[in-house]
């Protein structure tokens, strides 16, 4: 998961120098660790969520106080406001210090929530694989694997799960602009679980379905709203309208750590809006690049909300959801509620 605790201390692998730079960080302050979030050198919605928890452990492990600790979850809960699992964790986290010996609960509630990110990536890969036919061209955008997950990934789980079933399938891996996600991150993990792929950038997806190559997409998510619509790294959305004219099957993966109830629909998710940089060059391990005018106005959000009248499948830890179990309300109790 490129994430662990050695000696009381948090390291990580710094995924915006991946994968030129294999470097881990050791971070030992919230300000820190606010910093490798909003960076993206931790990143995936069920990562950073639990990056955020065993940071909290950390800090309860080495003596912060009550109050500290407190105020600490709701500065890391405000490092990005999109991916509901962080907000989900600390919540978990707020609860657990409910308990009398509140320290070590804190340091349990924040183990448990990695180790049961694991359990439900196995759970979300299993059902999605069982989806696949042998032989698919399956399209996939950004990172959902190691990298985002404590566990074998969500989208990215789901291939290579069917990987693993000997289905023969083959990954479209769109690149991801503006961080190349999926150029940089998806493309070497896959790489290095033997699943073959093929890189695109991202304008070639839509072209690839008009000529019958793609046979499925499957996507993660960063929260899903009671309705089904999901929020996704930006340029999902695009590819969810070109699959359904090309009548494509559009998944998303994820476990239900990522269902916001509070959510009725996807108008309601707040959008990260991020640095123009971004846009105008690329910054990595190579080096900084800039190709615009320096002062080219830029628009970055950096997520999109696919309408649930889009996605054909939400692949869930309880198991597969259709456009009729989401109608029938299955996400608004925490994807346990498959009819
Ligand atoms: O900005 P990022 O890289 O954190 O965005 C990640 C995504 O959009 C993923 O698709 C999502 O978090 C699911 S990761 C299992």
């Amino acid at each position: 998961m490129g994430l662990a605790v050695i000696d009381g201390q948090l390291e990580l692998l710094d995924q915006s120098q991946l994968p030129q730079v294999e470097r881990w960080l050791a971070i030992d302050t919230i300000p820190a660790m606010v910093e490798a979030i909003q960076a993206l050198r931790v990143r995936g919605a069920p990562l950073i969520a639990i990056a955020a928890a065993l940071m909290i452990a950390v800090r309860a492990e080495a003596g912060d106080d009550r109050e500290t600790l407190l105020d600490a979850i709701e500065t890391l809960r405000a490092a990005r406001p999109t991916a509901v699992n962080l907000s989900n964790a600390m919540d978990v986290l707020r609860q657990s210090m409910a308990a009398t010996d509140w320290r070590a609960a804190l340091v349990e509630a924040a183990d448990d929530l990695a180790d049961g990110d694991v359990a439900l990536c196995e759970a979300i890969g299993d059902h999605g694989a069982a989806l696949i036919a042998p032989g698919e061209r399956i399209l996939t955008h950004c990172n959902t694997g190691g990298l985002a997950t404590a566990g074998i990934g969500t989208a990215l789980g789901v291939l290579r799960r069917a990987h693993e079933q000997d289905k023969g399938i083959a990954v479209w891996v769109d690149e991801t602009r503006p961080l190349l996600q999926g150029g940089r991150l998806t493309a070497w993990e896959l790489g290095a679980l033997g699943v073959p792929y093929t890189l695109i950038t991202d304008n070639m997806a839509a072209a690839l379905m008009a000529r019958g190559q793609v046979d499925r997409v499957i996507v993660g998510a960063d929260r899903i709203a009671v309705n089904g619509d999901a929020a996704n790294k930006i340029g999902t959305y695009g590819l969810a309208v070109a699959a359904h004219y090309h009548g494509i099957p559009f998944a998303v993966a994820a476990p239900y750590t990522t269902l916001d109830p509070a959510c009725a629909s996807g108008d309601l998710i707040e959008i990260e809006q991020r640095a123009a940089a971004e846009v105008r060059g690329v910054a990595g391990a190579a080096g900084d690049l800039c190709w615009a005018p320096a002062d080219a106005p830029v628009a970055n959000p950096a997520f999109d909300v696919t309408p649930a009248a889009l996605i054909t499948h939400w692949i869930m830890d309880a198991g597969v959801f259709d456009r009729a179990d989401v109608a029938n309300g299955a996400l608004a109790t925490g994807g346990a509620a498959k009819s």
